[in-house]
């Protein structure tokens, strides 16, 4: 049922997650993958469904119990998917492309299509990822993860820490100006991109491990084989997207976008970024959800209002962002 949130785990230590119960499986036809390397690793273990297809509350469990996501950022990151990219209906989301089953579509302009669907949650200058425009945004692309490896050796000893991270940040985002006359880096883009490029440091690395960077034999697993490494334990305590700035600060960059071809970015200054975080949720309520479901009714209605809430219970309440109803209150 929509509206039943998981709490944070309740023993929230490292333990093993490669365990018997939890097996690796190849895919079998059918099974959908997208994007995300950590939501495939976890279809591929049986931590989420192995078809692919998932209700938010079995993610936020899945993302918890496997990797130990810290429970607000857990909520926030998986509604906002669910929200853009997901069945309100029948509160199921495809980790990949659209598919019969998750249901049937409501109207629209909301495609319902999966995590694959570009610019409302997925965007541009992923790290293993090539951008839409380009033709395919959630096949691991070999070339881009080589680019993953070399970066890793040069800038961090063989192995990706917080250090590669900016600098391959960089990287993907000098490149897509450069050659994706589309290229978008606006919210909310603009914040999960600093906020995955820290992903592989909180949580690919073993939470028995007190080097928090990530080897190139076990980013293969992850990002390639959608696998956990033999013995994997996951992170040590709950974890959010600690770090971004970090990642950030070394070449600082305004949202912005290509407005007109290939080397023509502009800041966006109606885009939210670091110094306006609620204007993240503010735009994103409004123009993103808001642009799908302009007119909702009925139970679509009552589970964009139920969904809505829980985005909002999944930001920090230091953040003090004002709650939005654009579609009144149940
Ligand atoms: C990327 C969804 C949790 C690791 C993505 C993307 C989506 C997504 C849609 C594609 C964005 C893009 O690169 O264009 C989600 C959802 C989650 C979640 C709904 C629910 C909480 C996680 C977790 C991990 C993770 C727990 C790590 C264990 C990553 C990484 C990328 C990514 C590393 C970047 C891939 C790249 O740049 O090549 N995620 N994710 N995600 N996700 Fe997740
Ligand atoms: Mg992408």
């Amino acid at each position: 049922k929509p509206g039943t949130t998981p709490g944070p785990l309740k023993y929230n230590g490292t333990k093993l997650i490669y365990d018997k119960d939890h097996l690796w499986n190849p895919t079998k036809p059918g099974d959908i993958r997208g994007p995300c390397p950590g939501l495939n690793t976890l279809a591929s273990h049986g931590y989420l469904p192995r078809n692919g297809i998932a209700t938010p509350a079995q993610i936020i469990n899945a993302v918890q119990e496997g990797f130990n996501m810290e429970n607000r950022a857990a909520r926030f990151v998986t509604y906002a998917a669910f929200l853009v990219d997901g069945n309100l209906v029948t509160d199921l989301l495809s980790i990949g492309g659209k598919t019969k089953l998750t249901g049937p579509d409501s109207p629209g302009p909301a495609s319902i299509a999966g995590l694959n669907t570009h610019a409302v949650f997925e965007g541009d200058a992923s790290m293993t990822r090539a951008d839409d425009f380009f033709g395919d945004n959630h096949s691991f692309n070999q070339t881009l993860f080589d680019q993953f490896v070399d970066f890793s050796k040069r800038f961090g000893g063989g192995l990706y820490n917080f250090t590669v991270a900016a600098e391959l940040r960089h990287q993907r985002i000098k490149e897509s100006i450069a050659t994706n006359p589309k290229f978008d880096f606006t919210s909310p883009r603009f914040f999960t991109a600093y906020a995955e490029s820290t992903f592989p440091v909180h949580f690919f690395v073993d939470g028995r491990n007190p080097v928090r960077a990530l080897s190139m034999e076990n980013a293969t697993l992850f990002f390639r084989d959608m696998r956990f490494p033999f013995d994997f334990h996951r992170a040590a305590e709950p974890i959010g997207p600690d770090g971004i700035r970090e990642v950030f600060a070394p070449y600082p960059i305004k949202a912005g976008k290509n407005i007109n071809g290939i080397n023509t970015y502009t800041p966006d200054p109606t885009s939210a970024d670091f110094d306006t975080f609620c204007l993240l949720y503010t735009n994103f309520v409004t123009n993103t959800v808001g642009g799908l479901y302009p007119n909702p009714k009925g139970v679509l209605r009552t589970n964009l209002i139920i969904n809505l809430k829980n985005l909002y219970g999944g930001l920090s309440p230091t953040a003090n962002c004002t709650e939005l109803f654009p579609y009144g209150k149940v």
